[in-house]
Parts: structure tokens; sequence; C-alpha cells
């Protein structure tokens, strides 16, 4: 059986972005009888930045939240919290001693991170701790150590998977066929979903929209998304449009089509938001008040979770003890 294996980190509230790039696949693909769907809180990853015991803690419920509520079936997956699985960490170490330097230094978030001191005239590494230098390896454990096959994410983990196949692929040519390689499942539409001003929807951008907002909340956020300056009956492009863009996320195909020709023939900014509104909204409310429910409960949350890590760990186990054999480290 195939596996199927995503994560999120829990740095703030989940949003649209991480929905339909990540959240939204995963869930058609948990779907398939033929692939098995391990899903998980990346807390150890959200650890190079967040340092709040209680943010951690609420942000972390917050994801487990959101997927129950959305209908993961954690009988029918794996669904836990990474630190949870000590045997996530394990390898990861050993991962860590055939991971170059070079590789590291040439990984996104960190080139990212050197970027933003020297435009502010700081030293390179200033601020950088070595679990975000080192992110990538952490995240080839998570993929590797379950033997996943797909990885569905939106575009900016690309590289990381990336990364993982390749540490995948040295390990087996040394050591003989270890690990599965993975591949990762990025959909054109949802590669990167815009955020309020246009630029990629990410927490750092302080552009989200979180997927629970509550119903006022969204109506006023989704009121505040950027348009350009044409006025109402001048034809609009759906496709350069943030709007038409999230409309699609939650509308079905007729719906979408309708809309896209209300855009050409010049549909007002205030009515296109109003109905982005009204179909997000409808599509939301349900797992809304799910999401609410479950977090006023996080003592279920807790039994779900631990079960779940359970499971990963059995799973892990095997692998992680064959990697060892073949190091020498385990007779
Ligand atoms: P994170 O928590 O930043 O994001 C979770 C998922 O949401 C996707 N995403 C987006 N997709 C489309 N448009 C956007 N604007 C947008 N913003 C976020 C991300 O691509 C991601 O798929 N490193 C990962 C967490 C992780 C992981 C893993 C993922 C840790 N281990 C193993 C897959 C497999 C991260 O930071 O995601």
């Amino acid at each position: 059986m195939k596996t199927v294996l995503t994560g999120i980190k829990p740095t703030g509230k989940v949003h649209l972005g991480n929905y339909s790039g990540a959240i939204k696949p995963a869930l058609n693909l948990a779907r398939d009888n033929e692939l098995e769907p391990i899903y998980f809180i990346a807390d150890y990853h959200a650890l190079t930045s967040v340092r709040d015991p209680g943010e951690m803690r609420e942000l972390s419920y917050g994801i487990a939240a959101t997927w129950l509520a959305l209908g993961l079936d954690p009988s029918k997956s794996i669904f836990y919290r990474q630190s949870d699985v000590p045997e996530i960490f394990e390898l990861s170490w050993i991962l860590s001693c055939f991971s170059s330097k070079g590789l590291m230094n040439r990984a996104h978030a960190y080139k990212a991170a050197v970027d933003r001191n020297s435009e502010a005239g700081r030293e390179p590494d200033e601020g950088v701790n070595i679990g975000l230098f080192t992110y990538p390896v952490l995240m080839a454990s998570d993929i590797l150590l379950f033997k996943s096959d797909l990885v569905p994410v939106g575009k900016d983990q690309i590289q990381h998977v990336e990364i993982a196949r390749h540490l995948a692929e040295g390990f087996n040519k040394q050591y003989g066929e270890t690990f599965s390689l993975p591949d990762y499942v990025v959909e054109e539409a949802t590669a990167i979903i815009p955020g309020l001003d246009g630029r990629k929807m990410s927490k750092s951008y302080q552009n989200t929209i979180p997927l629970f907002e509550e119903s006022t909340k969204l109506r006023k956020l989704l009121n505040r998304i950027n348009t350009d300056s044409s006025l109402p009956n001048e034809p609009k492009n759906p496709d350069e449009s943030v709007v038409f863009a999230l409309y699609q996320e939650f509308a079905c195909e007729k719906d979408i089509a309708r809309m896209r020709e209300r855009f050409e023939s010049g549909i007002g900014w205030g009515e296109a938001k109003s109905e982005l509104y009204h179909v997000m909204n409808s599509f939301l409310e349900e797992p809304r008040r799910k999401y609410n429910a479950y977090m006023s409960h996080t003592d279920e949350l807790e039994l779900v979770l631990e079960k779940g890590a359970e499971k990963a760990r059995d799973k892990a186990r095997p692998l992680l003890n064959e990697v060892k054999r073949k190091l020498g480290i385990r007779m």
C-alpha cells in the first residue's frame, strides 16, 4: 500500500493557503483506499520560532481540531503530534550525519533569513538558530521514516521534499534499498494561494485569512482583499484576481464557470467579494462549528493524538531498526 504524508506547523492559525495547498488535497487522497494517510502536527518544526508555551499548545490543538473538523477519520489514518514520536528525532540525527552543510546553506528558509539580514544590514546569521538551519533534515526524517510515497504540499515546500528524496537516494546507494523515494503532490491551481495583499498567503506576511475565522470577521477580512481600480461594468481578468482564486476553492464547477463569465462581463468588486463570502461561509459553517467544539474539549484531542502517536511509533520502529542495523549501531 502506498503512503501519503503531510504536516503543518503550529506557527499561526490554519489559513486558506494551508487548507488549499495541503489539507484539501490530503483529505481527497485520504479517500483513496489504496493509500495510507499519515498526517501530523509539526510542533518541533514550529519550535524554531514559537517560544510561548500557551501559544504552542493552542496552535497545536488548532491544527488537530482543523483536520478532524474537516473530516479526517483518525481510525482510517495515522494522525499524531510530531513531538510524540521520538523515532523521528533519532532518524533526524542519523540523516543529519549524511547531510552536507552546503545543502543546508541552499535551503530556502535559511537563505531567506540570510537575505532579510543582509537587506537590514545585519550579520548574515543573526537570529538564525540551528533548528532553522537544519529544518530540512527534520522534515526529511518526517517523510522518510514512514516510507512516504506522496507528499501533498504547497509550492514553497517542494525543495524540502526534493532534499528528502536526495537524502534517501544517497542512503539507499550506500546501504542498499531502505527508504522509499517520495514525490511531492502540488496542484497547479493551489500551488500558491494569494493573501489579502496579493502576495503568497503566509503567516510571516500577516496577510492570511484564517480558515475558521468567525463569520462577521471573515466578511470584514474578505472586504480587505486588494483589488485593482477597475469600476463595476469594466471587464476583470479572473485569473489575476485573488477574489476569484479563493472563490474557486469553495464553489462548485458550475458556479465557478458562471463567476468567470461575470468577471469578464464586469462584476463590481463589492459584489464579487460578497459572493465569495457567501460561498465560503456556507462551506465552512459546519466544520467551523465542529472546530469550535473540539477546541473546547481539548482532552478529546489529546486522546486522539495519543492513539495516533502509538500507531505512528509502531509503524516507524521497524524501519528505524533496519537503518540502525545497516549502520552497525544495532545488532
Ligand atoms: P507550513 O505549516 O508552513 O504550511 C503547511 C502547508 O500549507 C502549504 N501552504 C500553502 N499552499 C499554497 N498557498 C499558500 N499560500 C500556502 N501557505 C502554506 C505549505 O506548502 C504546506 O504544505 N515544513 C512544513 C511542515 C512540515 C511538513 C513535513 C510538510 C514538516 N514536516 C513533512 C510535509 C511533509 C511547513 O512549514 O508547512
